[in-house]
């Protein structure tokens, strides 16, 4: 219903986006994640879309729905969500990374279902690659928005890692503000300093992102 209200602020962009956890394989029943309901992205992904957008949406494992219109690629772990990344990146004008990827993968994944019987486990793990600072760093990166969700210095931290990743905008928020519920509280990063929209409902912040967005897109070096 309120699709043809907004305004078309993306008309014509090509968005690409990353949402919910990914799952790091131990075995053929266990694996590592992380806490993200994929609710942020998805809501994102439908608010570009209704800015007139053409979303592609890298998925991890949640139960949630497809929204309209939008082309969704579904992954399991780290190492899919790149190479899906990868894959649709060609021609995008903007990179959206909300998802919680796992950083680090098991060593090895058990071919059969580990069995217990000894007193401790010792699991060794290997980095996972940084999907959003390896597009952030290409000559032809598109437009790429972060997203860090912190426990404690969240300017700091957010801070960081718009600088550190080359990010156009990070979106901070404290987790005790948005996990898994369906609202959210978040501060915008970008160039000009710290932005703070008012907590609302997950796909009215996702507008307000959007608006966000568009807006430094139309400011030269924005
Ligand atoms: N991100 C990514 N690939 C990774 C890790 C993170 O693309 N392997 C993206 C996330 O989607 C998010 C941003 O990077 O947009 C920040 O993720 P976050 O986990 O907060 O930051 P890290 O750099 O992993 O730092 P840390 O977990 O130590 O805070
Ligand atoms: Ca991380």
């Amino acid at each position: 219903l309120h699709a043809f209200l907004l305004p078309k602020v993306l008309a014509g962009k090509r968005v690409l986006l990353t949402a919910g956890p990914t799952f790091e394989a131990l075995d053929p029943v266990r694996g590592l994640t992380n806490s993200s309901s994929g609710k942020m992205g998805f809501a994102l992904a439908r608010a570009c879309a209704a800015a007139g957008a053409q979303v592609t949406l890298v998925a991890g494992p949640v139960s949630l729905a497809t929204p309209r219109g939008v082309r969704r690629m579904d992954v399991q772990s780290a190492a899919q969500m790149r190479e899906a990344v990868l894959q649709a990146l060609p021609g995008q004008d903007i990179f959206i990374g909300v998802a919680a990827v796992a950083d680090y993968r098991p060593r090895q994944t058990a071919a059969h279902k580990i069995k217990k019987g000894t007193s401790s486990l010792t699991l060794e793990l290997d980095a996972n690659p940084d999907i959003i600072a390896e597009v952030a760093a290409r000559s032809d990166a598109p437009f790429c928005v972060g997203f860090a969700a912190e426990s404690r210095d969240l300017a700091t931290y957010a801070e960081g890692k718009r600088v550190g990743k080359k990010l156009g905008l990070v979106v901070g928020n404290l987790i005790q503000d948005g996990l898994g519920g369906d609202t959210n509280a978040v501060t915008l990063f970008d160039a000009t300093g710290a932005h703070v929209l008012p907590p609302a409902d997950k796909s009215e912040v996702a507008r307000g992102i959007v608006a966000h967005i568009a807006a430094l897109m139309e400011t030269p070096h924005g």
